[in-house]
């Protein structure tokens, strides 16, 4: 591994599902690369998929300007191909192979000396494996999802519930307006944390997590009880994770037999559709899909993304490598990546902010 005083060039890449603050991240890193140490920063374009390529360009402090406010990601993501087990075509069609060696050659041929992967738990992992190949590796968690258990947040997650409480305020006029019972799917593919939060501040009447598998009978219930006590309209708020208990998560795209994830999509319809053959209420969804991912991040994401990126830089200087840096309490800390990656972040099912949605009357889907 370096001595911190040898780097001259940083490379950095965002990997994974884009989410705002991303670019936060990216003038963090830059402008601490080359306020503070006078490094040079080389952006690595489209992921791990640019290093496989050798697709970079240089990133100078005038090029991350004014970035902070803007979503997405200007150096591009993928979260596709995972080099570790990347699709090439062989004499008999596809064949997946490990290409990180061609990675590690296009690191030294960039003359890239730290490596900084910005993504969530699969793109740590990569980044794992290259550092026990010899590569020098900082990492900085995202996930809208905000499942990382290593650090307390991720930066995505505020921006991600922000959209989504805005979507059920918006839906509760409508659905006051007609007397309906309307359903907001939102993103959460292992953990309930958006729904929850979202479903708290926005006064939905129904959270359904993956944590949490549901009863149908509990939901449809609750929405006659309801109706019979007065109240003509509900909000649902279901995570696109969330399953009957005795069902299972439903998919647009099923899981690939290669290990590709799959698509999840519909859980919003088929409760909707539950609830108006259980209740005969007239029932509408709305799924809020890549909405909460794309747009400006708001200004809790926007320091923690820039906190972050500094930080990165920071603690490079000090000669952390294999690490990755989190939130712990007020501080950014850092912890080591085989670690960070080890657990994901869910829901409690007993936990406080379960309870108090609880104590507020909204109903998790337990059985009875
Ligand atoms: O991991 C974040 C996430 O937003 C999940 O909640 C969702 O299932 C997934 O990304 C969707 O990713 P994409 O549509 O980009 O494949």
């Amino acid at each position: 591994m370096p001595d911190p005083k040898e780097i001259k060039n940083i490379g950095i890449l965002t990997g994974g599902g884009d989410c705002p603050g991303l670019n936060a991240v990216i003038r963090g890193v830059v402008r601490a690369a080359v306020n503070l140490h006078g490094w040079t920063v080389t952006g690595i374009l489209d992921g791990f998929d640019g290093l496989i390529d050798a697709k970079a360009r240089n990133i100078t402090s005038k090029d991350v300007r004014g970035l902070q406010a803007r979503g997405g990601t200007i150096l591009g993501t993928s979260n596709r191909g995972n080099p570790l087990h990347y699709p090439v075509e062989g004499k008999n069609g596809i064949v997946y192979k490990d290409v990180t060696g061609k990675i590690i050659t296009n690191i030294k041929k960039l003359g890239i000396d730290v490596l900084i992967a910005v993504g969530g738990d699969g793109t740590m992992k990569i980044t794992q494996a290259l550092f026990e190949k010899g590569v020098p590796v900082m990492g900085v968690p995202k996930t809208i999802d905000n499942d990382l258990k290593a650090t307390e947040v991720t930066f995505g997650f505020n921006s991600a519930v922000s959209v989504a409480t805005e979507a059920l305020d918006r839906l509760h006029t409508t659905a006051e307006s007609h007397h309906r019972i309307l359903v907001l799917e939102v993103m959460g593919r292992d953990s309930g944390w958006i729904a929850l939060e979202a479903g708290v501040a926005g006064g939905a009447d129904v959270i359904l997590i993956p944590e949490i598998p549901f009863d149908v009978g509990t939901v449809c219930g609750h929405m006659s009880e309801r109706r019979r006590t007065g109240s003509r309209f509900s909000i649902v708020v279901v995570a696109e994770g969330a399953f009957p208990e005795d069902g299972g998560k439903m998919y647009e795209k099923e899981p690939g037999a290669d290990g590709s994830p799959g698509r999840l999509g519909g859980i919003g319809h088929w409760v909707a559709g539950q609830i108006g053959l259980c209740t005969g209420a007239e029932t509408r969804t709305a799924v809020l899909g890549h909405m909460q991912r794309g747009g400006t991040p708001t200004t809790y994401d926007r320091i923690l993304a820039t906190r972050f990126g500094v930080e990165a830089i920071n603690h490079i200087a000090l000669g952390y490598y294999g690490h990755m840096v989190c939130l712990k309490g007020n501080k950014i800390v850092c912890k080591k990546i085989k670690q960070a990656i080890k657990e994901i972040k869910h829901v409690d099912p007993s936990g406080q902010l379960v309870k108090t949605a609880e104590a507020l009357g909204i109903t998790m889907g337990r059985p009875d």
